[in-house]
């Protein structure tokens, strides 16, 4: 029986420069977080033979790169970012480390008619004034508007027809976000939550929710 590797090697990012870094969201502690929770997940996200993955807001790509990597080339790696930038850097941080990415520049998920086995967002999560959403490239990565929520919250109504019936969906929130109030607005559509991992880092309570359909 072929022996099959239940960590995931965190990706090899040193192409990315400090000018990259003043546009684009430099692999933080929720981006390990992310990492940490595919990890623990192996063997739930290989047991559902995923064929398309997709992470919306790839930022450098360490997060769908660290997935393509413990998964193999059998499936196809998209992601997607509002940010040009990120999505010519998500492709290098692919190449560097030996897989292939395709990285599309949309505003969330638009356009994108796959059907999505594993589903990944890092949002924008702080809580920020409704101006501050969308302001410019670095605003991008962190302003999340009102409770956090404004930028996740356009995903969610969408979630239903993005992924497959053995679909898997990923989001990283804050305690601020409300991760009770997500479950039930996700609960609507039919999906049951489960909280996969948590951190305290300073001031921030991180988790990572995991949704799937209810049977
Ligand atoms: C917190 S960063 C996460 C980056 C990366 N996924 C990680 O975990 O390191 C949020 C990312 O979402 C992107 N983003 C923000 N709003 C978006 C939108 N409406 N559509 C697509 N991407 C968006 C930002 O440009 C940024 O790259």
């Amino acid at each position: 029986m072929e022996h099959q590797n239940t960590s995931i090697k965190t990706p090899q990012f040193s192409h990315i420069t400090p000018e990259d870094l003043d546009h684009i969201y430099e692999p933080s502690e929720d981006s390990f977080l992310l990492i940490d929770t595919l990890e623990k997940d192996l063997e739930l996200i290989r047991a559902r033979h995923p064929a398309v993955c997709l992470e919306v807001g790839s930022g450098s790509g360490v997060v769908i790169t660290a997935l393509a990597t413990a998964l193999g080339p059998y499936c196809c790696y998209l992601a997607t970012d509002i940010n040009p930038r990120a999505c010519r850097i998500t492709q290098e941080t692919g190449q560097v480390n030996g897989v292939s990415v395709n990285a599309i520049n949309t505003d969330l998920a638009s356009g994108i008619r796959a059907q999505i086995d594993v589903l990944i967002f890092n949002p924008p999560y702080v809580v920020t004034p409704s101006e501050e959403v969308g302001r410019g490239d670095l605003e991008h990565t962190w302003a999340g508007g009102e409770l956090g929520r404004e930028v996740m919250d356009r995903l969610f109504p969408r979630v239903g027809e993005l992924l497959s019936p053995k679909g898997v969906f990923y989001l990283v929130v804050l305690k601020e976000n409300r991760p009770q109030e997500v479950a039930e607005v996700m609960a609507l559509q039919g999906f049951s939550c489960s909280i996969v991992l948590s951190r305290t880092t300073g001031p921030e309570k991180l988790s990572v929710l995991r949704f799937t359909r209810d049977r």
